[in-house]
């Protein structure tokens, strides 16, 4: 029996491109040092869930939300001395680039990434059927200027991609973007180059390129509210660019994408922002001491870094699966970055950066037993 009633008949098979699909997402495992998503180890200030409790009775649940997030933008574009229409919210910054790429991606177009890159760039290009090509940084993890008049300039000319993405402080070396490099690169490519900040409030200050935004049209920069101001939880990101841009967004937005509990607790943070921020040196600091613990382990190499995060390379291979055995747990990059032994891991509390380093120099330890596996 076949048909519309054949109680035998299942789902359809998935779209053929997602056949062989894993579902992507860093480990979620229950371990005691969880180091692998750059979230700030510090919960939001009390002050602030206090806050959002007393407010939340104004919210009129039983309604739909404001579509355009009108008070929310207002209060970013007023930190940002921008007018509100060139300022978007959504969902995180990944749901931010999903719509961008949604916008200006799709079936015959070109995006341009740079490896080691953020992991989810990719998923995003493939989710919404855009073509990828991908430069490789400087070992450093730096973008030279010398990649863009070259290496840039070639796909250019080959594929024009119609948006560019990088990371500034890149994910996951940990370097920042030169200014005048930016510039280069939107002189190079013609489409959209979109700066992803999601970790610019750990680098010292003037590092964001938003200051370029008036002198760069095709210029946009993309933050978010999961890491220097302690809300993944909440899923919050947004975008500051060309007001011609967001007017695009809202062509492949949800309705409502934004709920009405995460715009009023985005208010809530931007008003109490130097306390959510009031880490900032803590983190920089904690960074630096744990950079320097590493670095003094033998066969451990550690990158720079202007993030909550550090690039560490050990001459080991089997690294991130002894810190596993030890409870720390930490991103394994070896794959994506091409070299095995590359992991990279969240700046955690100092106790948590304890443990982990008195971990790896048990693993790296000349005489340990596990040598030899
Ligand atoms: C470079 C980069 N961009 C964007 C994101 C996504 O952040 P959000 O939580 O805002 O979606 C991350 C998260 O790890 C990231 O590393």
């Amino acid at each position: 029996m076949s048909g519309a009633g054949d109680p035998e008949l299942g789902p359809p098979p998935v779209r053929d491109d997602l056949a062989d699909v894993e579902p992507y997402g860093a480990p979620q495992l229950d371990v005691p040092v969880r180091l692998n998503t750059n979230e700030t180890p510090e919960p939001p200030p009390a002050a602030f869930v206090a806050e959002l409790a007393r407010r939340l009775p104004e919210l009129r649940l039983n309604r739909y939300p404001d579509r355009e997030a009108l008070a929310l933008r207002t209060a970013l574009a007023a930190r940002e001395g921008l007018p509100v229409a060139r300022v978007w919210a959504a969902n995180g910054s990944n749901e931010v680039l999903l719509q961008v790429l949604q916008a200006y991606g799709g079936p015959g177009r070109t995006a341009l990434l740079f490896r080691p890159g953020y992991s989810m760039y990719p998923e995003l290009c493939r989710t919404t059927g855009t073509a990828t090509r991908t430069v490789t940084l400087a070992e450093d993890g730096r973008l030279p200027l010398a990649t863009v008049t070259a290496d840039v300039a070639a796909i250019v000319a080959e594929d024009d991609p119609v948006v560019t993405l990088l990371a500034n402080p890149n994910n996951p070396t940990g370097a920042l973007v030169d200014h005048d490099v930016v510039r280069a690169l939107h002189d190079t490519v013609r489409g959209l180059v979109v700066v992803d900040e999601a970790y610019v409030e750990f680098a010292p200050d003037g590092a964001s390129v938003r200051d370029l935004l008036d002198e760069l049209p095709r210029l946009v920069v993309s933050r978010t509210f999961s890491k220097a101001f302690r809300l993944a939880g909440l899923r919050l990101g947004y975008l500051l660019g060309p007001a011609q841009v967001m007017a695009d967004l809202r062509r492949v937005r949800l309705p409502y994408h934004l709920d009405a509990i995460t715009q009023l607790a985005g208010i809530i943070a931007l008003e109490q922002e130097d306390g959510f921020l009031a880490h900032r040196g803590r983190t920089a600091d904690e960074r630096e001491r744990l950079a320097a613990l590493l670095g003094r382990l033998a066969g451990v190499d550690v990158l720079p870094s202007a993030a909550n995060f550090l690039l560490v390379r050990t001459a080991r291979t089997d690294v991130f699966d002894r810190l596993l055995e030890h409870g720390v747990l930490v991103r394994d990059l070896s794959s994506a970055v091409g070299r095995p032994g590359t992991w990279r891991v969240t700046v955690g509390t100092p106790e948590e950066n304890d443990r982990l380093v008195a971990a790896l120099a048990a693993v790296t330890a000349p005489d340990d037993a596990g040598q030899e596996r």
